[in-house]
């Protein structure tokens, strides 16, 4: 792949916000070469291929198209591990079955290593209870509902199988080719960063509508424009400086190297993308005092990668959205580190959207804590032994 090395980027504590980079070739070949232009940085198969093999895709998917979930399987390079959490319903029909099922086949034919789950198995509840690791539980001592939830299973798999980055991919995605891009830019974002607590997120060239007059190639999610001003406005506020750097506050797909993490406290549902970054600007901002100081020396990089394939995925209307934007800005909005001012707007905006009404802030959703110290094995033994709807090829 071949790609601009950052022109631009916002520096806040340990932490370096990169602006977004653009994708000039999707393959530049087998050998790591040098560019012909010093703003471009080529990385070679060989270099994305050693990546892939240490690296987990987690695919969270909650009740998606069957044929949806088998173009993202065929998206995926060969050489990393695939691990689907599922939250699908059981009954009346056992849609977990069937995406179990498909998933199987597909190994089959193919020879690919993958593990799948669900979410409420309660033989997965059992082994996080052991281990003493129950901020994703509900009141009823299962793992919650939520996408968070899924993704932080798959991590923990991820981290069981030994992987050094685990990245996340929707199921609900159209483009099989589109998968494939996101992969090789998690790859090469891993490639070009300079510490080993990275992240690389995608930023998505066109986010297509269908229209009455047909496609229309819009630039920005309804969500993750506002969510982007607004996690913006926080870090300018510390800076003194207006920025906007940040351009990926809700993109789902992204790639974190295990070493970071496992540092990071994840916050429940769909908010949990924006809260990625700022638990990073919590953690690593030096504005509050961290415990991680080693990650404080060496350094935390956020890449952003905007990619040459348009996004397509299934649109789920208008609840949904006000849940993006409750959970989005009200994560910031609870942040220890969001200024009062920042809050006061974060409340119109709400009040403007209808999303919540006078005299309310928005909700407090559950946080995920780190899972640094979590005794793996053990973790891994009891799931292997009493969670039925875990199954492993490969
Ligand atoms: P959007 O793309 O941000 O509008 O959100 P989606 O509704 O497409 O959800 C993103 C991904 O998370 C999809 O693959 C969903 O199937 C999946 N998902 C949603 N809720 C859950 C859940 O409770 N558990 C799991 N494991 N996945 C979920
Ligand atoms: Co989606």
């Amino acid at each position: 792949m071949q790609l601009d090395v950052p022109r631009y980027t916002e520096r806040f504590g340990a932490i370096s916000l990169h602006g977004v980079q653009r994708v000039y070739e999707l393959d530049s070949g087998f050998i790591d070469a040098n560019s012909a232009s010093e703003a471009l940085r080529r990385i070679g198969n060989e270099q994305i291929f050693q990546i892939e093999r240490k690296m987990a895709i987690v695919i969270p998917i909650k009740g998606e198209r069957l044929k949806l979930l088998e173009g993202v399987l065929s998206g995926i390079p060969h050489d990393c591990l695939t691990i689907i959490v599922s939250n699908s319903p059981r009954q009346p029909v056992d849609r977990y079955k069937l995406e179990k099922d498909s998933l199987e086949q597909f190994n089959r034919f193919v020879g690919k290593s993958s593990l799948i789950l669900h979410q409420k198995d309660p033989g997965l509840s059992d082994a996080l209870r052991e281990i003493g690791y129950m901020s994703i539980f509900d009141s009823d001592g299962m793992v919650r509902n939520g996408k968070a939830e899924g993704m932080m299973v798959g991590m923990l798999l991820a981290k069981m199988a030994g992987k050094e980055y685990v990245g996340f991919i929707d199921a609900d995605n159209y483009v099989p080719g589109a998968v494939n891009e996101y992969v090789k830019i998690f790859a090469s974002g891993i490639a070009m960063s300079n510490t080993p607590y990275t992240m690389v997120r995608v930023s998505w060239i066109y986010k297509p509508k269908v229209s009455e007059s047909g496609l229309y190639f819009s630039k920005w999610g309804r969500v993750s424009e506002i969510t982007n001003q607004y996690l913006n406005s926080m870090v300018s506020y510390y800076t003194g400086f207006e920025t906007e750097v940040m351009r990926t506050g809700n993109s789902g797909e992204h790639c974190i190297s295990m070493k970071l993490a496992e540092l990071l406290t994840y916050s429940s549902g769909f908010s949990v993308e924006p809260y990625e970054i700022v638990n990073v600007l919590e953690e690593f901002g030096g504005i509050i005092p961290t415990e991680n100081q080693e990650a404080m020396d060496k350094g935390i990089e956020i890449m952003q990668v905007e990619t040459r394939n348009p996004h397509f995925h299934e649109e789920k209307g208008d609840v949904h959205l006000k849940e993006m934007f409750n959970g989005s800005l009200g994560c910031i909005y609870h942040s220890k580190i969001c200024p009062p001012k920042l809050r006061e707007k974060i409340i119109e905006e709400l009040r403007g959207k209808n999303v919540i009404d006078e005299g309310q802030i928005p909700d407090l959703l559950q946080k995920i804590s780190p899972f640094k110290n979590i005794e793996i094995s053990q973790f891994s033994k009891i799931l292997h032994s009493r969670a039925t709807s875990f199954a492993y090829s490969g």
